[in-house]
């Protein structure tokens, strides 16, 4: 496993890393606990290594898919286990987002979540707003393709108000209206738990990510395992379709 020192400090390294943070139901079963909700639990201090990590090596922008807009299907008791985790998080971490100067923000269909959840959240992007050290961005009943919905519906309401014309509409009035339009689009997008699939998460956005996928599970994901993606990352040839 990779150590600080091995991340090449004469590469780039990104300066947004997108992380689809799944294996929590597996991680809680393979330690025979009989509630999912103990491995979502157990993720808490994952998100805290990955933000560490972040620190460490100047990653501006962290961006983690905490709850997905398919994740509504799931039983009741998980669904709450997850938004009251969420509100607890925020409440514990609050202090020391503003102390280390990280901005949160979220990204999803936010008028879906639970009132006291949406209020604690609301709380804590109001009051980190002017940080600008780095920025945590939770992906929250996030969908892509809610989210391509949401913005093509925007763009529609400018066209039928007339301040805008079909012909006008190219790549940067699309990305102009996702929701956190002036983040920077990942550079490298991290899965836990070896699923190889996007799952919903930041279509657009990904367009020329690289892509790491750690059979890791997301309970277990420390600051080593980030740095091994580091370290796959600065190995890669990006492209971007050039030769
Ligand atoms: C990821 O872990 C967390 C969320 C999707 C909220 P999972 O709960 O999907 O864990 P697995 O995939 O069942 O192991
Ligand atoms: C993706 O994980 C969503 C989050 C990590 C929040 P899932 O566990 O929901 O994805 P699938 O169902 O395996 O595609
Ligand atoms: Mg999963």
């Amino acid at each position: 496993m990779a150590d600080l020192r091995q991340i090449d400090t004469t590469k780039p390294i990104p300066r947004h890393v997108a992380v689809i943070m799944d294996g929590n139901g597996r991680w809680a079963r393979s330690h025979r606990l009989q509630s999912r909700v103990k491995g979502h639990e157990a993720g808490a201090e994952s998100v805290r290594a990955a933000l560490r990590a972040c620190e460490q090596t100047g990653i501006h922008y962290l961006t983690l898919y905490a709850f997905s807009t398919e994740n509504w299907r799931r039983p009741a008791d998980e669904v709450q286990g997850l938004m009251k985790l969420l509100r607890g998080f925020l409440r514990d971490n609050l202090a020391e987002l503003q102390e280390k100067g990280i901005r949160l923000r979220a990204i999803g269909r936010l008028d879906m979540l639970p009132a006291e959840t949406r209020a604690v959240l609301d709380e804590c992007i109001a009051q980190t707003r002017t940080n600008e050290a780095r920025q945590l961005i939770l992906a929250l009943s996030y969908g892509a393709r809610q989210e391509l919905a949401d913005a093509v519906r925007a763009i529609a309401g400018e066209v039928q108000r007339g301040t805008l014309t079909p012909a006008q509409i190219d790549e940067a009035t699309i990305a102009a209206h996702l929701y956190a339009p002036d983040v920077p689009d990942p550079d490298l997008m991290i899965r836990t738990s070896g699923e190889l699939r996007i799952s919903n998460f930041l279509l657009w956005q990904l367009s020329y990510a690289e892509l790491y996928v750690t059979p890791v599970l997301w309970p277990d994901f420390r600051e080593p395992d980030l740095y091994d993606a580091l370290v796959a990352f600065q190995n890669r040839a990006r492209r971007f379709g050039d030769i």
